[in-house]
């Protein structure tokens, strides 16, 4: 049964090999003066910040320059970034990335103005915005978060060695994101891989979870198909434009807040994965899929109908001859064999995770109780040990 819920998503997306000229129509909705976020530097090298560039100037806007953004941006990025939004006071920020400066424009939006330290009024006491929000615009170039159409932003502290996410509502949510997916053709392929599994995971976390019969798991498991299809295609040629618009598309809808209407949620995989993360400043995807088969494997036997479910319908498993538990398993480990086919990391140690650092891992992974099985902290270590 579908749970009560309200529906609304306010940001307007552009889709296609055409999509950034939108700015045209976007821009001058906007005052004078944009703030340009981007990364480390990859869309200087792929022209993508020299078109986009040219669209601001051409619409005759003032720009300032907000680059460096690393990979899980950091609280005190956020802090020079809120800081130069309000010293120019700036009317829109555009973030040209992958899902970290998605997430750091969002964050820097309730910053700018809000009077406190962001990191503690967002991000410890998780209050909401109560100050003016500088609205959103995102370029995608990496497709993997959905932070494209979500309000979520996620925030890495290292001196408190804590990665928090922070789910803002409709009003930080990007106004406009244009998707290019020929702008993904020059990921490297370890971020491509990483960026296919967050998508993968961000439809399992919604997935198992709950028992009943609801449209939202259909939803899911034709996203999966179509992500696990197309994966295996770019992984072969990673300029097939009909995989790689496809995985792009997948990933705004896996975390655009559809699939998770009317149903719990888990969410498990992704704290576990934030607590690494804070111990290794690893890359997001692949922190994920380092923790998931533990994880899953932990908790097969408290959803057993689910994983049954995901093996006959996700993977193509005929269960008709099987346990539950054979079936469960050997959906499991169809997911292990793409994962091993896609080159994921599968271990935390690879990632730089220590056995010594396993109690702090541990206390920094948050525990929900949307899942089939409310950990204990002893189990989340368990689970850790796991993936070593
Ligand atoms: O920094 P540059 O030089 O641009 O390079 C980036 C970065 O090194 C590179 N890259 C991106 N597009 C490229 C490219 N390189 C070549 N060509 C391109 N077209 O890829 C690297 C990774 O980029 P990043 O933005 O860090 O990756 P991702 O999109 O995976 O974002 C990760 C962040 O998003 C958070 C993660 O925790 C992490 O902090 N998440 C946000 C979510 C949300 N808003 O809902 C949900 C997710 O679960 C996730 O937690
Ligand atoms: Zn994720």
């Amino acid at each position: 049964m579908l749970g009560n819920f309200s529906y609304h998503n306010p940001t307007k997306l552009y889709f296609g090999k055409d999509s950034l000229q939108y700015l045209n129509e976007e821009l001058p909705k906007y005052g004078k003066t944009v703030q340009l976020v981007y990364g480390g530097g990859s869309v200087r090298r792929n022209g993508i910040y020299d078109s986009v560039m040219q669209l601001l100037q051409s619409n005759g806007k003032t720009v300032v320059e907000d680059g460096g953004v690393m990979s899980n941006p950091t609280a005190d990025k956020l802090r020079e970034g809120a800081k130069l939004a309000r010293e120019h006071n700036v009317d829109l920020i555009l973030a040209v990335g992958g899902g970290s400066c998605c997430d750091y424009a969002k964050a820097v939006s309730v910053s700018a103005h809000c009077g406190d330290d962001p990191w503690e009024k967002y991000y410890i006491r998780f209050e909401e915005p109560d100050c003016r929000i500088i609205p959103v615009g995102c370029v995608l170039t990496m497709a993997g978060t959905g932070s494209e159409m979500n309000g979520g932003a996620v925030i890495t502290n290292h001196e408190q060695k804590l990665k928090i996410g922070h789910v803002f509502g409709d009003e930080v949510m990007p106004k406009f994101s244009i998707l290019n997916p020929e702008y993904t053709y020059t990921l490297p392929r370890r971020q491509m891989v990483a960026g296919i599994y967050d998508i993968f995971n961000h439809i399992c976390e919604q997935y198992f979870s709950g028992e009943d019969d609801n449209t939202s798991d259909y939803l899911a498991e034709a996203l999966m198909k179509s992500v696990i299809h197309s994966s295996l295609i770019a992984i072969e040629n990673p300029e097939d434009y009909e995989a790689r618009s496809n995985i792009m598309w997948t990933a705004t809808w896996a975390l655009n807040t559809l699939i998770s209407r009317g149903k719990t949620t888990d969410w498990m995989v992704h704290m576990l994965g934030q607590a690494v993360g804070a111990y290794t400043d690893a890359t997001h995807g692949m922190t994920l899929a380092a923790v998931s088969l533990p994880y899953y494997k932990k908790i097969m036997q408290y959803g057993m109908q689910k994983f049954v479910r995901f093996a006959r319908e996700v993977w193509g498993i005929d269960t008709n001859e099987l346990t539950d538990e054979e079936a469960a398993a050997a959906g499991l480990d169809a997911m292990e064999s793409w994962m091993k086919s896609l080159g994921l990391t599968m271990h935390i140690s690879e990632l730089g995770a220590t056995e010594e650092m396993l109690d702090g891992i541990t206390s920094a992974t948050i525990i929900l109780d949307g899942g089939y099985k409310v950990l204990t902290k002893e189990e989340i270590k368990q689970v850790l040990k796991d993936s070593m």
